[in-house]
């Protein structure tokens, strides 16, 4: 077998690098090792900044999202049993965020490959890279019960934290910078009315808590753990108890609760892989970099990511020139470390770290404290939060 770019992994990031790819007109195949069902069936992460809805929607896959996702123009941050609305909208010009689920974008994404006649083969199993540093690099793998090769131009590792592609970097080039948080997040997707017109951030003496949104029926809400604690030892009711305490206010608002239809628990980390390329393989979204979730930013990365590789690779089919792609890791990762600033930032702000000696619990809520007071603040939270713009990077990198 043969293409132009082979990539590895149908997540967010290889989705979409395959669907920009063909509007470019390079092809491209996509070796997934989970199924169809598997990959549009797995809950993960639900906010689209700005740049993520706008780039849907440029290139044709935003029109079940525009009809079903629900816009929000600001979030809530809660302390001492207060709340606090940011109004995004207001501070960023006239920007928002869309809560879509992660594997609906999936669905759209894998429906618009298929239609346009795109190769994804899914259940293969035992990929494997090889003369990554060379022309004409391959991939091996085995699918329908026989061994095939994959020879390509480029190999894009998309194949998320646990995939191989990164051990590829050679470890004597490869720095991997990460820190583990004290906290997990136990998430539930329970059937209940929406709880409120937008996200609560909660921090709170027991704990953070999130309360979030799928659909106007299914409600997805989070509180803070141990993260090595068992999911067996929270029962429902120890959940809405919990839930309430935590985001509940003097003033009457209370949580609406139902049948809880799912629950886990994620341990958090931070995680970044550099440099993000070697040879002729590239890194993109979770394959280089993981973010705590409270920033809610690991899609929206993965989507900047393949961005960038996009005009990358478009430049070098044109004109033969790999001088944007050899910038790739540098451009992608002052990106990158940003929204890692960002994420750390919320989840140091956000959690209640019970290491914490007093002066530093009351040195937290007195950044909430201001956070939630200084216009200057505000509006640097809103800008993050919303999306820093890709062209703060392009603005330093000539992309055309
Ligand atoms: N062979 C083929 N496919 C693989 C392999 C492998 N050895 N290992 C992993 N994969 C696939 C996974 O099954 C998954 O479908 O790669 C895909 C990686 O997708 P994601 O983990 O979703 O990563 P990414 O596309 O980078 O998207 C990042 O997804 O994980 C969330 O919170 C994260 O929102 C962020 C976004
Ligand atoms: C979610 O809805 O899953 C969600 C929302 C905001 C976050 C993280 C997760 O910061």
């Amino acid at each position: 077998m043969q293409t132009k770019v082979g990539i590895i992994g149908a997540g967010p990031a290889g989705l979409m690098l395959s669907h920009l790819l063909h509007l470019a007109g390079i092809e491209t195949v996509i070796l997934e090792k989970r199924s169809r069902e598997d990959i549009e069936g797995t809950i993960r992460a639900g906010v689209l900044e700005q740049g993520t809805v706008d780039l849907l929607n440029a290139s044709g896959v935003g029109e079940r999202m525009m009809r079903e996702g629900l816009t929000h123009h600001g979030i809530e941050l809660q302390f001492n049993g207060v709340r606090h609305r940011v109004n995004m909208h207001e501070l960023t010009e006239g920007k928002s965020i869309m809560v879509y689920p992660q594997h609906e974008v999936i669905k759209d994404l894998v429906a618009a490959r298929l239609k346009a006649g795109g190769e994804i083969l899914f259940n293969v199993d035992n990929v494997s890279l090889h003369d990554v540093d060379k022309q004409s690099p391959k991939i091996r793998f085995q699918y329908d019960d026989s061994d095939h090769e994959l020879s390509c131009d480029f190999i894009m590792g998309c194949d998320g934290f646990h995939g191989p592609s990164r051990k590829e970097i050679p470890d004597s080039i490869r720095k991997e910078k990460q820190q583990i948080y004290p906290f997990g997040w136990l998430g539930i997707l329970a059937e209940t009315p929406i709880a409120n017109p937008e996200l609560i951030y909660s921090n709170h003496d027991r704990g953070f808590a999130l309360i979030s949104t799928r659909t106007p029926e299914i409600q997805r809400h989070y509180i803070q753990v141990n993260p090595n604690d068992d999911i067996n030892n929270w029962s429902d009711d120890r959940i809405w108890t919990d839930l309430k305490a935590r985001v509940e206010t003097s003033d009457g608002w209370t949580l609406p609760d139902g049948p809880i239809l799912q629950k886990n628990i994620v341990s958090m980390r931070s995680f970044v892989c550099e440099p993000m390329q070697y040879g002729r393989l590239f890194l993109a979204g979770d394959a280089a970099h993981i973010v705590p979730p409270t920033g809610a930013k690991g899609l929206n990365l993965a989507m900047t990511d393949v961005q960038v590789l996009q005009r990358g690779i478009e430049r070098f089919y044109q004109t033969g020139s790999k001088d944007l792609l050899d910038r790739y890791s540098e451009i992608a990762l002052r990106r990158v470390w940003k929204a890692q600033r960002f994420s750390n930032f919320m989840t140091t702000m956000l959690h209640r770290n019970f290491n914490h000696s007093p002066f530093e619990r009351s040195i937290q809520l007195s950044e909430l404290d201001y956070v939630t007071s200084s216009r200057a603040a505000l509006t640097s939270l809103s800008e993050n939060y919303i999306g820093l713009p890709l062209e703060w990077e392009a603005e330093r990198t000539v992309f055309s």
